[in-house]
């Protein structure tokens, strides 16, 4: 392959590598560029050059670095996926996902004052009762049904109604609005109707607030009075698109991965203290996010020996970082009693996960009670047959069709 011929040289560009050995495991070129090319350069679909890194090192590094930027209009996107490519140019107020400093500074500082302890410890008894409702919901259906469409996605949908506060009576339109964004099936037009939507029904959720105060994050950033209802609109966004997809990948991904290593599954049904490293260790082996973090870089920087020029677009791997052997022994290994923390999942630096303590209860309160639950858990289809979502940004199963 063009790639291999290449080996050693920095000129010559590979492509994003796509293509995996099974529903688990990262694609194979990722491990060959570790080693031999942890710093190597990439080619965008736009023909654009700029660099993949595959080391724990090297990204880690990278994220901690003031000099990449994570500015939207530097960016670039590694493979050909039309919303992304479409959302170009300066962020619009609130999504500072995708600023620096100041601009970041000036939302992520009220926004991690709402992140309290005491908010999220507070959201527990109510994440137990968001799952236990749909796991009746699932055994008054019956087996078998699909494990995403009635576990993995409503849970973190209806975490972050509860988190933003969005009132009972309006979450199944929140949910119908949301839904069209996770569609794969969703169309240019769909997703940009799907887009206005979710707009209108922050611009009322925000006025309602407004009007009357709530105890809720959305009220609490109200009451700050720092931010506009523009402002506010596009980070109730965010966080919906943070939070939601991300972490229902994780738990339909998951569940499968469980249920694929009986094993580990026993050792975490036989301890179930286990459940916060179990937790852990499945962000590093699922790495669901599988294309980015990107950055820019804003003048000449060396890594690892190679020179990274100002502008340079750089995409980040985070299974080519938590599957390096340098940093996790046996890297390959779904093993829920080993120590995972360094695992790159939640990035790092100015941007790392505003919401991983969210999303870590979340997950640690769904396991086990999806285990619970149903004792005898399994896969309803041949595992081969499980459709996965490589092409997309997030990684995760498209469908799981259960049975118990
Ligand atoms: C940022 C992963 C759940 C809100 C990030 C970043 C990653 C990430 C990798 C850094 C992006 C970058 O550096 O460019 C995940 C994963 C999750 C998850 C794997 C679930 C398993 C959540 C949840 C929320 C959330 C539940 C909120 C309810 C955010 C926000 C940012 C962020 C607001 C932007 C932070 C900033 O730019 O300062 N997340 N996330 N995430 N996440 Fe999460």
């Amino acid at each position: 392959s063009p790639a291999e011929s290449t080996a050693g040289s920095s000129t010559e560009a590979i492509t994003f590598p796509v293509g995996r050995p099974g529903p688990f495991d990262p694609p194979e070129r990722l491990a060959s560029l570790r080693e031999e090319r942890p710093v190597a350069r990439l080619a965008y679909p736009d023909g654009r050059i700029g660099w993949l890194v595959t080391g724990h090192s090297a990204v880690r590094a990278i994220l901690a670095d003031p000099r990449f930027s994570s500015r939207r209009e530097l960016l670039n996107v590694p493979v050909p996926f039309p919303l992304m490519q479409e959302m170009r140019g300066p962020a619009e107020p609130g999504m500072f996902i995708r600023m620096d400093p100041p601009g970041h500074t000036r939302y992520r500082k009220p926004l991690t004052a709402q992140f309290t302890v005491r908010r999220m410890k507070g959201l527990e008894p109510r994440i137990r009762e968001i799952t236990r409702e749909r796991l009746d919901a699932m055994e008054k259906a019956g087996p078998p049904l699909d494990l995403v469409s009635e576990f993995a996605l409503p849970i973190p949908s209806l975490v972050i109604c509860e988190l933003l506060g969005v009132p009972y009576a309006d979450r199944d339109e929140f949910q119908h609005a949301t839904s069209a964004l996770l569609n794969l099936e969703s169309s240019p037009e769909e997703i940009h109707a799907a887009l206005a939507g979710i707009a209108s029904f922050f611009a009322r959720l925000i006025a309602l607030k407004r009007a009357d105060p709530t105890d809720d994050l959305l009220g609490g950033l109200i009451e700050d009075g720092e931010l506009t209802d523009e402002e506010l609109r596009n980070v109730g966004f965010l966080l919906l698109a943070a939070g939601h997809e991300t972490t229902a990948n994780m738990l339909g991904l998951g569940t499968f991965a469980l249920l694929e290593h009986p094993d580990q599954l026993a050792t975490l049904r036989a301890d179930p203290s286990l459940i916060d490293n179990a937790v852990e260790e499945l962000l590093r082996f699922l790495s669901v996010i599988h294309i980015g973090p990107t950055r820019a870089a804003l003048e000449g920087v060396e890594v690892e020996g190679e020179l990274i020029r100002a502008g340079e677009v750089v995409t980040l791997s985070v299974p080519g970082a938590n599957r390096d052997p340098s940093r996790f022994p046996d890297p390959d290994r779904l093993d829920v009693t080993r120590s995972a923390s360094g695992h790159l999942t939640f990035g790092h630096g100015l941007h790392q996960c505003l919401g991983q303590q969210l999303a870590r209860v979340e997950m640690r309160i769904a396991f086990p009670m999806l285990f619970d639950r149903f004792p005898g858990l399994r896969l309803a289809v041949p595992a081969d047959q499980v459709a996965v979502r490589d092409t997309m940004t997030i990684y995760g199963v498209r469908a799981l069709p259960v049975a118990w």
